[in-house]
């Protein structure tokens, strides 16, 4: 790190390119200054995916192997970024090579590989952490600080839904996405960002019940592509079975308040709707991530005659945001990308020995990714059982919102 951070990105997939977009943008973009950073490899098995990437984006070279990523000396920081049942052996790979790794959610596609992973992170002399995005998203960590600082106040009812459009289609072509446990699918895709967001803002789930998976179309068509992120290719006649879950949705009893959760990847129409709104003892907050710019309010205090919801439109004096765009003026407007800027931005500004800028947590630890597999578990657990509740193991949340285990 003598001359500043090296980063690469492993996967030029959907998200991967939101990675390496991020680092390059948060390079320059946020105060304070961060050291150097050089963009150097953007690693794909796909040369083509690999070299268009690197070239898009500006990093110095493109690899086809992690290894090779693992092994080379000018590279300090490793975002992981392809399919999940992938993450484990790349990232313990990176790890023992000394390299601080920033791995996508789900932490895995098993817990027990996830639980490895955990391990593999506690013995490691760099950082490791779990890119569960949301916990960057400038209206969520505010309508946490008005929870905590008492304004909304405590938690008492969470409703969320992340519903997806990308499988809806019975010739959406079989990809990575559609094999695995149960649980593996709908729920572990959108529904870890939703189960760890109602976490983020009601505390531990002690359990879950009413655990529902279903799976909507039960074969697809095999692709004569390849499927990036959730690209519709041609597809051939010939079909595979689905795995997993299309939606799935339970109940969930916090630390704080109750809550229902559903996720799809069959909701037409909604291609990206993370959607929730929390009430709590003062009042009451939507988000919705199609207008990721505002928040919706509303205090029981007042005038209750004209009380009502509000539209906040979040600026520079919310989280995340000044010193965190180009231009970090009122209204300006901002979106999903930014997140995985903001998120970029505290991942090196750790890894730099930077303090925190806000009070909020950094990025997520190993250890909250397997936190969260356990619930994904336990509500595919429920599910099995006709519903029944499912204990969810404790954990320990730091002063600092970090999460050990
Ligand atoms: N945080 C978010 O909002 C968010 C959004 C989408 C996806 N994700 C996560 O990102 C990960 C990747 O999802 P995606 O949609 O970008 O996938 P994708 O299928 O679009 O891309 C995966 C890429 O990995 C490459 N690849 C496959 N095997 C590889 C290997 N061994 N080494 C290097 N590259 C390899 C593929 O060629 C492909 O380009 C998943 O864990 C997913 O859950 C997170």
């Amino acid at each position: 790190m003598a001359d500043g951070l090296g980063v690469a990105v492993i996967g030029a997939g959907m998200a991967g390119r939101a990675h390496a977009a991020a680092y390059r943008t948060r390079r320059h973009c946020t105060t304070p200054v961060l050291p150097p950073v050089r963009l150097v490899s953007i690693g794909d098995v796909n040369a083509e995916f690999s070299s268009l990437a690197a070239r898009r984006f500006g990093y110095e070279r493109n690899d086809t192997s992690w290894q090779a990523i693992a092994a080379a000396d000018d590279i300090d920081v490793v975002s992981v970024v392809i399919a999940n049942s992938l993450h484990r052996e790349v990232v313990e790979g990176l790890l023992a090579a000394g390299k601080h790794v920033l791995c996508e959610k789900p932490l895995s596609d098993t817990l027990d590989d996830a639980r490895g992973m955990a391990d593999a992170a506690h013995t490691a002399t760099s950082i490791a952490r779990v890119g569960f995005t949301y916990r960057r998203t400038p209206g969520i960590a505010y309508i946490r600080d008005l929870v905590r600082s008492g304004e909304l106040g405590k938690v008492l009812h969470f409703s969320g839904r992340y519903w997806t459009d990308y499988a809806c289609s019975p010739t959406a072509p079989m990809s990575w996405r559609f094999k695995g446990n149960p649980g593996s699918g709908a729920l572990a895709d959108v529904g870890s960002h939703l189960a760890y967001v109602a976490e983020f803002l009601c505390g531990q789930t002690l359990s879950v019940s009413g655990g529902r998976l279903s799976t909507a179309i039960t074969q697809r068509p095999l692709p004569l592509g390849h499927v990036m992120g959730h690209d519709h290719v041609a597809v051939s006649d010939e079909y595979e079975a689905v795995e997993n879950d299309d939606y799935a949705a339970f109940s969930a009893e916090f630390e704080n308040g109750v809550g229902g959760l559903e996720v799809s990847r069959v909701a037409a129409g909604h291609a990206n709707s993370l959607i929730f709104e929390v009430f709590c003892e003062n009042g009451a907050a939507r988000f919705d991530q199609r207008r990721p710019a505002e928040i919706e309010l509303f205090l029981s205090s007042g005038n209750t005659t004209e009380n009502g919801y509000r539209q906040v439109i979040l600026g520079p004096g919310h989280p995340y945001l000044s010193g965190g765009l180009a231009m970090d003026a009122p209204s300006v407007g901002f979106g999903q990308n930014d997140a995985f800027g903001y998120q970029a931005r505290a991942f090196l500004e750790e890894v730099a020995g930077i303090d925190e800028v806000s009070s909020l947590p950094r990025c997520a630890t190993f250890d909250e990714g397997v936190h969260n597999m356990q619930l994904l578990a336990a509500v595919a657990q429920s599910a099995a059982s006709g519903g029944s509740a499912v204990a969810i193991p404790s954990r320990t949340v730091l002063s600092n919102g970090m999460v050990s285990a």
